[in-house]
């Protein structure tokens, strides 16, 4: 592979085109490196940037293929204080080198690809398509944040100072967590990175791709640890310039209500809709609709879970007969193989898809999901669910998508807003009264016409929602303002 050079203007990074066979030769020699992961990432995942001569303890998590031949080293509260007290050189590099380096990150990310896809899949059974998209995405986050650096700076002056605490979870392992480092590190400010634990292993290696290209560690912090360790940085005053959170609604509201003075911008979760009318093309519907509702095994935020058709679309054969097929015809299983589309689930099976897969009658099923252990669950489309159910009232995180009949476009409308959250929708329509009535009336932050609710490309679609599923100034991520809104700027006023 030749090696990337740093970009000059920003543009979105290819992923990788299976279509060619030396590429499908390069997935089955990723897979085959990784029959020994301690090659290539030891067998300890450490703590980052830590406090010297401190007792620390490791933990093993089970993942979707058993235990994994590593363990995690766990942060204590000293390496947060160290964190929290020490200096570093980043916050005396002028925009210039911040963005230099950060473009710099770009390209080791980018030398990293083989390994990141790896570490995905062993990890966190992603599919090898589904982590190669997530690369380009934390390569985007780069080159994008670099060049947010750089304009700020032609506008305004900051105050460099401050550390930024990340908190990200599990189902975008690379590009989540690295996305809000970047955007701390490119505001000027040092940052702590405290990923999921079971997904410390992808952050770790995305991290060290930043340490490669010259970002200091006293500038970026590898810090995973237990919940417990944060409460006394998290539960009164400030500690942190801004605690960017991606994760359940619960937990940004825990706490808030625990500590209101918390300077907290997260981006939770979603129970979002798609709309089918009968001026839609239905082929190409049901395609973005499994497309948005199973990939990544529907767990992803963005995920329509919703599926809301107007009434003749409901009674439409035809049109069930699609979504049935294309949900039938997405590969399912070995997330190595890089043909699958739909692999296992990366935690095991929560008690509201047990819930879910227990409660609802087999006549309701259109597709039935097959689970195999705790974490291979192939797609289940349920038919005819209403607003008091618990598959409406609930986001599952998995691969069920609900279908709900619908009046008419208003009604689907009313139907896919009645919930707290705010973050995708989509519309299958080709009418643009239907989609220019649809685009005034509908609640979410990312709105998507004919295509898939989910993969935000940094720049062209920047991502975030509204409603519950957003706290904080929500500027969206990959968009104009999301590293100004981390920044310090300064007012300054002289009287002569
Ligand atoms: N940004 C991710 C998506 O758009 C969550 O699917």
């Amino acid at each position: 592979n030749e090696v990337p050079e740093i970009m000059e203007e920003f543009h979105n990074v290819p992923n990788t085109d299976w279509n060619l066979p030396q590429n499908i030769a390069w997935a089955h020699k990723i897979k085959t490196d990784w029959e020994t992961p301690e090659n290539i990432i030891g067998t300890t995942i450490p703590v980052v940037g830590e406090l010297d001569n401190i007792e620390r303890y490791t933990i093993k998590v089970n993942n979707w293929s058993g235990t994994p031949p590593w363990d995690y080293e766990m942060a204590v509260k000293e390496d947060y204080q160290k964190a929290v007290d020490s200096t570093t050189e980043w916050q005396n590099f002028d925009a210039e080198k911040r963005a230099h380096l950060l473009k710099r990150a770009a390209v080791e990310i980018e030398k990293s690809r083989a390994n990141l896809i790896g570490v995905g899949v062993a990890e966190l059974g992603k599919t090898v398509k589904e982590v190669d998209v997530e690369v380009s995405e934390a390569i985007d986050f780069a080159n994008f944040y670099a060049e947010s650096s750089l304009e700020i700076a032609k506008e305004f002056t900051s105050d460099d100072i401050g550390i930024n605490l990340v908190l990200s979870p599990w189902n975008f392992p690379i590009a989540i967590p690295i996305g809000g480092v970047l955007a701390s590190l490119a505001a000027g400010k040092k940052v702590i990175l405290k990923p999921s634990t079971n997904a410390s292993a992808c952050a770790y290696l995305t991290c060290k791709c930043l340490w490669e290209a010259g970002i200091p560690k006293d500038a970026l912090y590898f810090l995973p640890c237990e919940e417990a360790i944060l409460d006394d940085f998290l539960s009164s005053g400030n500690v942190f310039d801004a605690v960017i959170l991606t994760g359940g609604t619960e937990t940004a509201l825990f706490l808030l209500e625990r500590n209101p003075q918390l300077n907290l911008y997260a981006e939770t979760g979603g129970k979002n809709a798609t709309i089918v009318t009968s001026l839609a093309d239905k082929e190409q519907a049901a395609l973005n609709i499994v497309q948005s509702s199973f990939g990544n095994a529907g767990q992803k935020c963005s995920a329509t879970s919703l599926l809301i058709l107007t009434e003749d679309v409901f009674n439409n054969n035809e049109f069930k007969a699609l979504l049935k097929d294309a949900t039938k015809s997405k590969v399912f299983g070995n997330p190595w193989d890089y043909a699958t589309e739909i692999g296992p689930l990366a935690v095991q099976l929560s008690e509201k898809l047990k819930h879910v897969i227990q409660n609802t009658p087999d006549h309701q099923w259109l597709v039935k999901p097959k689970l195999n252990g705790n974490h291979m669950l192939t797609p289940g489309i349920i038919w005819d669910v209403t607003t008091a159910d618990y598959p409406y009232q609930n986001e599952l995180f998995g691969p069920i998508l609900c279908v709900v009949k619908a009046k008419d476009l208003k009604d689907a409308v009313r139907i896919a807003n009645n919930v707290d959250y705010g973050l995708t929708t989509g519309l299958e329509s080709l009418d643009d009264n239907e989609i220019e009535y649809w685009n005034t009336h509908i609640e979410a932050g990312n709105k998507y016409v004919n295509r898939s609710t989910t993969g935000a490309i940094v720049q062209r679609q920047p991502f975030g929602g509204i409603k519950a599923s957003c706290f904080g100034f929500g500027m969206k991520a990959g968009g104009i303002n999301y590293v100004l809104q981390f920044t310090n700027i300064k007012s300054k006023t002289t009287d002569w």
